[in-house]
């Protein structure tokens, strides 16, 4: 098999991960003796146990001398909660290293590679690196800008409507694209939603997914006036909860929040708005590093307008609501001209039950 074959599979071993790692990336490993047989294979399981490449090296033992090892990141030079993984790969006798890219981390950033080399092992990278960045997109930003990856998902009839003219949504996609909802709700650190949501559909925000194993992600609600009581399921005990909000909201509201276990964040309001900003900065700074936006519209645009969100995950079903005091999927005031309209770049668009789910990038030069 190629490079670029034992590559892919580190790059689907590294997915076992998702969901169970944050902060650290999900890696994948492989080792390929040197008769060419596959020996070993890992993934990271989350924070404190050991990288992939260790647990690759562990189960190859003596087939790992001479051995080729395939990793989805680069090789860690650091002692952290675990031991260095270079310093494994060179007791174990490892002949060469081909990795996907190159570890962002400003700990690492090369030096992986470097003690490698230094130690006459040959390395080579990049291969399949779009993919491996991609797969750690949340990390990778993080790491490099102290800021999450916010991801914005929503859920719309074909006419590009959120809920009906009576504020009625549920269900408007079918149960395949809801359950793929739980899982980007599985793989992000903080799920966040607006006051109008929350007061309309009063959602739980948890993940609901089978054989689920990681921690429950932090519920954020976005109520600068304080008009969310603390009554809803936001503030039942199955996760955690903050509520971002500004001295608008009346102290009574506050206390109240509190009182039922949720932290509250008071930040200089913008207007009568929470800084979407300034909240999305303080979720970086907590180590959040993927971010779940669910809405609802007039949250939504706020943070597009405010250039926060990296990626957008639409999910439409094969109906028409219309109406035109019905929600579509963006509110706020929209942008205008058209020429100052927001710029996507679509990354996939597939059938998910009975309806199309699309993925896009945000263009970040606007
Ligand atoms: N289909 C879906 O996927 C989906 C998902 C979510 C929601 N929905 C639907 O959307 C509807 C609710 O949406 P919505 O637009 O009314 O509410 P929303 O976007 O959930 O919440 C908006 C409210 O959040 C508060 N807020 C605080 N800071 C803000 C900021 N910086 N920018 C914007 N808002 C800020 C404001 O409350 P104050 O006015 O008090 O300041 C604002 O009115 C419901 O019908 C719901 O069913 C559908």
């Amino acid at each position: 098999m190629s490079d670029e074959a034992y590559i892919g599979r580190a790059l689907a071993l590294a997915e076992r991960g998702r969901g169970l790692v944050s902060p650290n990336p999900i890696v994948g490993a492989a080792v390929v003796s040197a008769s060419g047989a596959l020996a070993g294979e890992g993934w990271h399981e989350g924070p404190g146990t050991a990288h992939a490449e260790v647990v690759a090296l562990r189960e190859a033992g003596e087939a790992a001398r001479g051995s080729t090892l395939y990793t989805s990141l680069e090789p860690c030079v650091h002692t952290g909660r675990t031991p260095p993984c270079v310093e494994a790969i060179l007791a174990a006798g490892v002949a060469r290293v081909v990795s996907a890219m190159r570890d962002p981390n400003p700990i690492v950033d090369g030096r992986g590679f470097a003690e490698l080399e230094r130690n006459g092992v040959e390395v080579r990278h990049g291969v399949l690196a779009d993919e491996a960045a991609r797969q750690n997109e949340a990390f990778v930003k993080h790491v490099r800008t102290g800021l999450p990856f916010v991801t914005w998902k929503m859920a719309a009839s074909l006419d590009g409507k959120v809920a009906a003219r009576d504020g009625s949504s549920r269900w408007i996609t079918g149960e395949s694209a809801r359950a793929d909802v739980h899982r980007l709700r599985a793989w992000s650190d903080a799920i966040v939603v607006g006051a109008g949501t929350a007061l309309i559909d009063d959602p739980s925000l948890t993940v609901r997914e089978p054989g689920y194993r990681g921690r429950p992600p932090l519920r954020v609600l976005v109520d600068g006036r304080g008009r969310v009581p603390a009554t809803g399921d936001l503030f039942d005990d199955v996760a955690p909860t903050l509520v971002a909000t500004t001295d608008l909201a009346p102290p009574e509201r506050r206390d109240e929040w509190e009182d039922s276990g949720a932290e509250v964040v008071v930040l200089a309001a913008e207007g009568d708005r929470v800084p979407i900003g300034e909240l999305v900065s303080l979720l970086g700074k907590r180590d959040l590093q993927g971010v779940l936006l669910e809405g609802g519209p007039t949250l939504a645009f706020a943070a597009i307008e405010e250039g926060v969100v990296d990626k957008v995950v639409l999910y439409f079903a094969p109906k028409l609501i219309g109406g035109v005091d019905a929600p579509t999927v963006l509110g706020g005031r929209g942008f205008a001209p058209i020429s100052s309209a927001a710029r996507l770049r679509v990354r996939s668009f597939d059938p998910i039950g009975e309806d199309l789910k699309v993925e896009a990038d945000v263009h970040r030069d606007r």
